[in-house]
């Protein structure tokens, strides 16, 4: 099993006004989907602006192990030279998928529909999530899977030698899971339909388009209905992967709730499947605004200016745009924490199989630092009592999750008190520059030395 290392005990200070421009890295989703499509094609796809997070890494590290050639070049610079749908090696060890829910569920849907046999671990955390979700839709094309109790990694999946196509509603929504059925269905003959009641983000749809798959949407009455037609040929792409709008939540949030701070997180992809954040928090009140909009690679991109915003409002946050912006409820809640009144979050169980229990982490650190927090199976609640009302002072639990550490690390830059966060090091699978961007801006966030 694989692990981070040894905790990285980190503490926040409270700070005053955060200034500068905050050059957030590339976007996660669209990183796994570059190695992934680039490793299914055929010729040399090239990425600039890669997330280079220990996340994609493992991705990348699993590439290689199915047979793409997958080479830095740079910073962010990476070629993908693929084999081809239908092409990926039986892989000659386990693969270790680290703390990535996306990069082994994406990977199990693409291997799935070839007949190779290939064994998947991951850390603590990842080894507690639930697969079965991923492995029953992939049943359906002939794959088999055998796990731990519950559906839990390590699992081994037998890849179906004669896929058939599949029609396949995804029961909860989950752009992870409709990703798994799609990539399966590439080297199944005929056409796979995928339906999602509810739509998710659209990555892997928009870059199979973009790689030469035909692949059509049509919104009907039982919601999104994806159709793709089997056995392309993918043509390797040039991507340029725009900057991570739930990384860019972390410094927009901190800069709204740390007083007078004025900051700019340019080249924001701002996906209508991704930006419910920043809609929310317009709605609460902050003073947030997008400059310079434009259209890159196919998605809408802009400059977010976040300034100090002591007047924010607690609002009910409408449960259809939940998937919007189903990462971002942790962050959102420091923010709620420091608005006025009670902001309440509804159709929102899925936060409790992430990285974490993410309902739970952030209701028990957020109680323990002096905030008013109700919670149920599938909503949560948080009363904030304006801004600096949090008293901080309490370690907060990060339970192996990147955006819990960091969300609890934003609220002690507004809190009377400093926050302790127990580890810091799940940061690095998703923002590895956190704190030295977080640092240029004016936040005091140190490192506890032994
Ligand atoms: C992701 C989908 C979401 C999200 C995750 C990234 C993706 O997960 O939480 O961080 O890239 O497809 P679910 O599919 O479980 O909702």
């Amino acid at each position: 099993m694989s692990g981070h290392g040894d905790p990285i005990p980190m503490i926040s200070h409270p700070c005053s006004g955060l200034s500068g421009v905050a050059e957030v890295p590339g976007d996660k989703s669209i990183s796994h989907r570059s190695l992934i499509l680039g490793a299914l094609s055929v010729g040399e796809t090239r990425i600039t602006g890669l997330l280079e997070g220990q996340d994609v890494l493992d991705t990348a590290k699993a590439m290689r192990a199915f047979g793409a050639e997958v080479t830095q070049h740079g910073p962010g610079a990476w070629s993908v030279n693929g084999v081809g749908v239908g092409g990926f090696a039986e892989p000659e060890n386990v693969i270790d998928c680290g703390n990535s829910g996306t990069g082994v569920r994406l990977i199990m849907g693409a291997m799935a529909t070839s007949p190779i046999t290939a064994t998947f671990t991951g850390d603590a955390s990842l080894n507690s999530r639930p697969m079965a979700r991923v492995t029953d839709p992939l049943s359906l094309f002939g794959c088999q899977a055998v796990g731990r109790d519950g559906g839990r990694l390590p699992m081994t999946l037998v890849g179906a030698a004669e896929p058939v196509p599949v029609r396949y509603t995804v029961p909860m929504p989950s752009a992870q899971v409709k990703s798994a059925v799609l990539l399966a269905g590439l080297n199944a003959p005929g056409q796979t339909v995928v339906i999602e009641k509810e739509a998710t983000r659209d990555h892997t749809e928009r870059m199979l388009a973009g790689f030469g798959a035909e692949i059509s949407i049509e919104d009907s009455e039982e919601g999104r209905v994806i159709t793709l037609t089997g056995q392309p040929e993918l043509v390797a792409q040039t991507i340029a992967v725009p900057r991570d709008p739930s990384s860019a939540a972390f410094p927009v949030c901190a800069a709204l709730i740390a007083p007078g701070s004025d900051v700019l997180v340019p080249g924001i992809g701002l996906n209508p499947t991704r930006a419910g954040l920043y809609t929310t928090l317009r709605d609460m009140g902050a003073d947030l605004t997008y400059e310079n909009e434009r259209t890159e690679g196919g998605e809408p991109v802009a400059d977010l200016r976040a300034r100090y915003s002591p007047d924010m409002k607690g609002i009910d946050v409408p449960p259809e745009r939940a998937a919007s912006m189903i990462d971002e409820y942790p962050i959102l809640s420091v923010v709620a924490a420091n608005a006025t009144g009670q902001t309440m979050m509804t159709g929102v169980k899925e936060l409790r199989v992430k990285e974490s229990d993410r309902i739970d982490a952030m209701a028990t650190g957020l109680r323990g630092n002096g905030v008013e927090v109700d919670e149920g199976e599938d909503w949560w609640a948080v009363t904030g009592a304006g801004p600096g009302s949090v008293t901080g002072g309490q370690t907060c639990a990060s339970h192996l999750d990147h955006r819990i550490a960091m969300s609890f690390l934003i609220l002690g830059m507004a809190a009377k008190n400093h926050v302790p966060v127990d580890d810091g090091g799940p940061i690095a699978t998703s923002f590895p520059i956190f704190e030295d961007l977080m640092a240029q801006l004016g936040a005091d966030i140190r490192r506890v030395s032994g």
